[in-house]
């Protein structure tokens, strides 16, 4: 039994996995020919490319209208500015995730109302929206956390019932499916993010997609300054909305027509290697692998997640993704829960939506058990590299979390000197 690396042994992967993003000639002339265009910008919107890479991003997601914009925030602002939700209208987001999935309702004036998460698959519960649900719901935003997706059968039966617009937060969820229909086209919306890390990336940018050609225009209209786009791009001459400028510029939607042509490939290794790392990794005593519902037929994800339990590992999942780190594989603990982002803490927020109603943002009294052992105890990050090597890769990683499990006294027993070691 080698020493673990964070303890001075030998690493388990000395390779580098890959860097991300991957590029090659093809997003090089892809820019060029944009660049000798001397169309470059957004305006009038949309230019070629972007219009190009509407049509084939809703192509590959199997359905809806889709608005590309200048990130995986603004998306989401704009649904819900698309359909009239704006001020002190609640909308309920789950508690683990980005904060751009509570911070974007609020930009438009609405309320983020925190629920918990399913432990199976990290995403919201359906049971928690429910009981979250009063006369002032006007929306949901599911997150498809990770490698994983919102119960959407459940989501559009309450979304139904309450008269409630969906959003589905698809940052991680590119190319993903549900019972067969893609990520985004099951909601009223999906907002997805080209931003650099993402799957599919154009360094910065977002996707809208929209269930009907009516919401389609209105969120155009939002992100070209207001103005009107009744045909999808007439002008109506001085009389605009309230919008702003959220345009993709057109350098960025060649780069993303370039992810779109390299991602099926890439989504189909993905997907093999997870399914194989979840039978690699289901061996490990104190690992708990998410579940995978039956009915998320399709698997393309941002990161891939997976539980551990700290009393197996003698340590909290800090610790664990520190020693990972040092065994050559990339991990991260993930987010903070929702309720922990100072950023919406009234008392020390200027934030109109927090100062206004600061009754919906009493953190200390919001029972999250969930979201918050996931985020402080259990849950690891696997960098999505890591199934972009193969077997071999994925190997190394198990090879790397069974050194530790195997080793898990002595990084016990290293823990205060690692703390400290890390300022943690
Ligand atoms: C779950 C989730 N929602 C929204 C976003 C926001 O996307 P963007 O960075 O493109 O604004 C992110 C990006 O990190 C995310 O992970």
């Amino acid at each position: 039994m080698s020493q673990l690396a964070i303890l001075g042994g030998p690493k388990t992967r000395t390779e580098p996995y890959p860097e991300w993003p991957v590029w090659d000639q093809r997003d090089i002339d892809a820019v060029t020919e944009v660049v000798r265009s001397g169309r470059w910008g957004g305006y009038p919107y949309p230019g070629p490319k972007t219009a190009e890479l509407a049509r084939k991003f809703a192509e590959m997601q199997g359905g809806g209208y889709a608005v590309p914009m200048i990130n995986g925030t603004v998306t989401m602002e704009v649904a819900c500015r698309a359909v009239g939700i704006g001020w002190g209208d609640e909308v309920i987001v789950p508690a683990y995730t980005f904060q751009a999935t509570a911070s974007a309702p609020m930009a438009a004036g609405a309320i983020p109302v925190i629920v918990d998460v399913d432990p199976n698959t990290y995403c919201i519960n359906p049971k928690a929206i429910e009981k979250a649900i009063t006369s002032k719901t006007k929306a949901i935003i599911p997150v498809h956390l990770g490698s994983n997706m919102a119960d959407m059968d459940a989501i559009m039966a309450l979304a139904e019932k309450h008269n409630l617009i969906v959003i589905e937060d698809c940052a991680h969820a590119h190319g993903a499916k549900w019972n067969g229909q893609g990520a985004g086209t099951i909601g009223h919306f999906g907002s997805f993010s080209l931003q650099s890390s993402k799957t599919l990336t154009s360094g910065e940018g977002g996707i809208l997609l929209c269930r009907t050609p009516e919401l389609a225009a209105a969120a155009v209209s939002i992100i070209d300054c207001g103005r009107s786009h009744p045909g999808g791009g007439e002008e109506r001459g001085s009389d605009f909305l309230m919008g702003a400028n959220y345009r993709l510029s057109e350098l960025q939607a060649a780069l993303a027509l370039v992810g779109v042509e390299r991602f099926p490939a890439q989504a189909i290794q993905r997907e093999e290697m997870a399914a194989y790392m979840d039978e690699s990794l289901s061996e490990i005593p104190g690992v708990r692998v998410l579940k995978r519902d039956h009915r998320h037929t399709t698997r393309s994800f941002y990161r891939y997640i997976f539980a551990i339990n700290p009393g197996e590992f003698g340590v909290e999942h800090d610790v664990l993704c520190a020693a990972l780190d040092a065994e050559g594989v990339g991990c991260w603990v993930g987010y903070e829960a929702m309720h922990n982002y100072t950023l919406f803490q009234p008392q020390i927020s200027s934030l109109a939506v927090p100062s206004a109603f600061p009754e919906y943002f009493e953190f200390d009294e919001m029972d999250l058990p969930e979201a918050t052992r996931a985020c402080e105890h259990e849950a690891v990050w696997l960098d999505e590299a890591v199934f972009r090597t193969g077997q071999k890769g994925v190997d190394d990683a198990v090879a790397a979390i069974k050194k530790i499990q195997e080793n898990a006294k002595e990084l016990a027993e290293a823990e205060q000197k690692l703390r400290e070691q890390y300022g943690k």
